[in-house]
């Protein structure tokens, strides 16, 4: 096998550009906090002196406000002029009357009335201007039209921090152009295990790689006026198994040097804000944590600006709640994103100072810090509201040409081609191509989490005006005497020279990203088998993989001929086109190199606590069309995963492909449950969005008392292509249907789970007793024998719809999980209860 020969020279390609583009950049920070010294001298004091008198101005209430962020879904302009906060955020998926498609005049508008407000002292609020922040992490992506830039992983397969910058810039216009201040990026995470949902947040695997894109991005982010945000301190990336919101443990000398330079390269770039992160470090929650904000952030690190706590962050300290932290606060946290319970969180952190559980001498600590943020980043100097901001950019800077060229740009310089047997690629303009896949002609699939909604799911090629799915790139270049089909299940009759299949992952973020391992076949197995067809029906196989991570990919690498990862890049997928067609050795030839390593196995073989050690391809590895090197023979395919136990499930933490969960109403109408809540035609039953361990991974169903109605509506999971599932063959005796939920009002009247096998072929257990004796508002596990069903006349080899919950009367629960798996150690599996009363018929 060739390989070695590849690795050397990627890996000496990576050492030299890589070593010698941060030292350039190490010079420069120097040179910048040198200047940043001198700067600082002349004007710290006519600046504190500025705040001194603002502060003596200032009530506890208006002090503690400022300390406070709320969200605009949950916080009125009203509240902004009654208490005054010190900004308000819109968390993703969120947007000005909920309205998706809301327009950059809505956006400003809300954002003139939010500043208005706060500047308004009739009411209460102090006169000091509102920041308004947003997640605009890659691009202004919660903004309809906006540029969707490739999300951070792709930009660090770049190289090329100065690219990122001109990228930060163009999102604080757009961010600037749509009235908002404060920009809730970098991520500078250093992601250490790829099965973190997150991982495409982070730049790099490597801490120098990292560190090497902040300067710019932080100068470029804060450029407009507007305010850049390191995060999410730290360690956030370190956590054990990768898991979202978990645990770094390491030594502190350790947790600096791996995940610290991200964060003194921002403090000396001038970063103005960093957020705590929700993940706990050696088992305490960062959020609690004096000795990691106060002593080593704002002490020894020296940073002067404000740090902010995470969504709800201060409620998962220990002893706290959302509205009740003054550990947190104690700790060193300045701003609280409290985004629905500030309210409460503003009187108990009064009273908590009145009490003297918060010194006084904090919160003026705190504010202080928030208004040298406003102060530097220009706000208190500058009497105009966010619209007039704006109109300093030019017209149409949403989704600017300049702008979408620039990501384009990334694009093309962040592919990474793994594998180019027989020179398959570049693609000919006249060949016959079948482009296949499910993501070759879906804009929302190629952009991921944090677009349009918090997950990047929901969305539809009409959310994306005048962006390009990677299909339409490949039209663009097909020239005459050439033809281009396509096909994402990858049929046709006439036989094409080569496939291009684009395939991947479904846009997750955060902790709904977490993988137990990191095999793409185990997860998205349809993809396997399309490459694997073409490939066996003698079509030679372009790979296209769009993903947030680094992925084991052997059996995919062996079912392809050419092999190129694409990340996510974001709304511009024609620039993916323009280098599959690229002329070796040319502009647009590949120059991207992986930023992490791709793993050699699914899982590590020694277990599955740590990260997998061994790499398949460096840091740093990446072809070139000039490259003649060939990779065979195939590439083991054995995986390691802890042999996975059999499962289908159907809810964890949202959820899980191919099941949709669905309210169907009280006349059978199903209809799609969407965050953050759905409620059925006849308004009977509610389904709501709740935070169960995460963010968003529990959903709270509502029916309402009995009026009659019946059939009463219900909630089911249904295959998303209406397909039939065999679990007959999957689930040898013994199985469960298991549950993971918690009542709030038991059930007024009798309560169903239903499982269904298409026309008049179905099978009910009553679960009455089950929810009336569960534990008053606590969670706790319920586990149906999967053979009750059958029992109950379904057939488990045609199964259309795994689970139907329907209550004939008022209930009130919360589910978290929802799988069928083989029962394990520690199952209590429920009898099979009277059948007589679960064979009802309905329709
Ligand atoms: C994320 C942050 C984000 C915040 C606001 C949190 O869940 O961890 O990165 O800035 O939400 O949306
Ligand atoms: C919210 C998002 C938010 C996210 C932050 C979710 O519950 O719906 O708007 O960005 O939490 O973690």
């Amino acid at each position: 096998m060739t390989l070695p020969v590849k690795i050397a020279r990627g890996a000496r390609t990576a050492g030299v550009a890589c070593g010698a583009k941060l030292r350039l950049a190490r010079a420069f920070l120097v040179f910048l906090a040198i200047q940043g010294v001198a700067l600082a001298a002349a004007s710290d004091v006519g600046e504190e002196a500025r705040i001194d008198a603002i502060l003596a101005t200032l009530t506890l209430e208006q002090k503690v406000a400022q300390m406070i962020q709320p969200e605009i879904r949950d916080v009125s302009v009203e509240d902004q002029r009654r208490y005054g906060f010190g900004s308000v955020l819109n968390g993703g998926g969120s947007f000005p009357g909920g309205d998706k498609h809301a327009s950059p005049g809505d956006w400003l508008a809300l954002a003139d009335a939010f500043y208005d407000a706060s500047l308004d002292r009739s009411q209460g609020s102090a006169g000091i201007p509102v920041i308004w922040g947003t997640d605009a992490v890659h691009g202004h992506n919660n903004v309809y039209g906006a540029t969707l830039f490739p999300h951070n992983i792709a930009l660090g397969a770049t190289f090329n921090p100065a690219l990122a910058g001109l990228i930060a810039e163009a999102t604080a216009r757009e961010v600037r152009a749509a009235g908002q201040d404060w920009i809730f990026a970098p991520t500078v995470a250093v992601a250490v295990d790829p099965r973190w949902g997150r991982t495409y947040e982070s730049f790099s695997s490597q801490p120098d790689l990292v560190t090497s894109f902040v300067a710019p991005v932080v100068e470029g982010l804060q450029s407009q006026q507007t305010i850049a945000t390191a995060k999410h301190f730290i360690g956030d990336g370190g956590t054990r198994r990768g898991e979202d919101q978990g645990d770094t443990v390491l030594p502190l000398d350790e947790l600096l040097r791996i995940h610290g330079p991200g964060y003194e390269a921002a403090i000396e770039a001038g970063v103005l804000t960093i957020m705590a992160s929700f993940s706990s470090w050696n088992g305490q929650k960062v959020h609690g944590s004096r000795q990691l904000l106060t002593e080593v952030l704002k002490e020894d690190m020296g940073f002067d600006g404000v740090v902010v706590s995470d969504w709800n962050g201060i409620g998962q300290v220990r002893y706290c709640s959302n509205d009740d932290c003054a550990q947190a606060i104690n700790a060193g946290i300045d701003m609280v994103m409290v985004p629905e319970e500030w309210k409460a969180f503003l009187d108990t952190t009064v009273q908590q100072v009145r009490d003297d559980v918060i010194p006084q001498a904090r919160i003026d600590d705190a504010v202080r810090r928030i208004l040298r943020v406003k102060l530097r980043a220009g706000l208190l100097d500058d009497p105009r509201p966010p619209s007039a901001r704006a109109a300093e950019q030019p017209v149409g800077t949403i989704g600017a040409p300049a702008h979408r060229a620039l990501a384009a740009d990334a694009v093309r310089q962040s592919l990474v081609l793994l594998k180019n047997n027989d020179e398959l690629l570049p693609l000919t303009p006249t060949a016959d191509i079948l482009v296949a896949g499910s993501v070759a002609n879906d804009i929302a699939r190629q952009s991921g989490g944090w677009t349009l909604s918090w997950q990047g799911t929901g969305n539809s090629q009409e959310d994306f005006p005048g962006a390009t799915s990677i299909f339409q790139g490949i039209q663009q270049h097909v020239m005459s005497g050439g033809r281009v089909r396509l096909r994402p299940d990858g049929a046709y009759e006439e036989k094409p020279d080569v496939a291009v299949v684009v395939f991947g992952e479904e846009p997750y973020a955060e902790g709904v990203g977490d993988v137990a391992h990191l095999s793409h076949s185990a997860r998205y197995p349809e993809d396997l088998a399309l490459m694997r067809r073409l490939q066996e029906n003698g079509v030679p196989v372009v790979g296209v993989f769009i993903t947030g991570r680094p992925a084991w990919t052997n059996p995919e690498l062996n079912a392809s001929d050419a092999f190129v990862v694409a990340w996510l890049p974001g709304s511009e997928g024609d620039a993916v086109a323009d280098v599959l067609f690229a002329s070796p050795g040319g502009e647009y030839d590949f120059r991207g190199q992986l930023p992490m390593p791709w793993p050699a196995h699914d899982a590590d073989p020694a277990g599955a606590a740590d990260a997998v050690p061994a790499a398949l391809f460096p840091v740093g590895y990446g072809l070139q069309l000039t490259d003649r090197i060939s990779i065979d023979p195939a590439l083991d395919e054995t995986a390691h995963g802890e042999a996975s136990p059999v499962e289908e499930v159907l809810f964890d933490r949202r959820s899980q492909p191919p099941w949709s969960m669905m309210i169907v109403d009280g006349k059978g109408r199903p209809q799609r449950v969407r965050a953050p809540r759905t409620l059925s035609a006849d308004r009977q039953l509610g389904v709501e969005v709740r935070d169960y361990q995460v963010q968003e991974d529990a959903r709270r169903l509502r029916w309402s008392p009995a009026t009659g109605t019946d059939p009463r509506p219900a909630v089911q999971w249904q295959h998303v292509d209406g397909k039939v599932t065999d679990l007959q063959d999957s689930f040898p005796d013994p199985a469960v249907v298991a549950l993971h939920l918690r009542v709030h009002d038991k059930p007024a009247a009798p309560v169903e789970l239903e499982m269904r096998c298409g026309d008049g072929c179905a099978g009910a257990v009553d679960v009455t007793d089950i929810l009336q004796q569960a534990p008053a508002s606590s969670w706790f596990d319920v586990q149906i024998p999967l053979r009750c069903f059958r029992e109950r006349g379904v057939d488990l080899g045609r199964v259309t719809i795994p689970l139907f919950i329907r209550s004939a009367g008022a209930l009130d629960m919360t589910i978290a999980d929802v799988r069928i798996r083989e029962i394990r150690a520690g199952d209590s599996p429920r009898v099979c209860t009277d059948a007589s009363k679960a064979t009802r018929e309905h329709s």
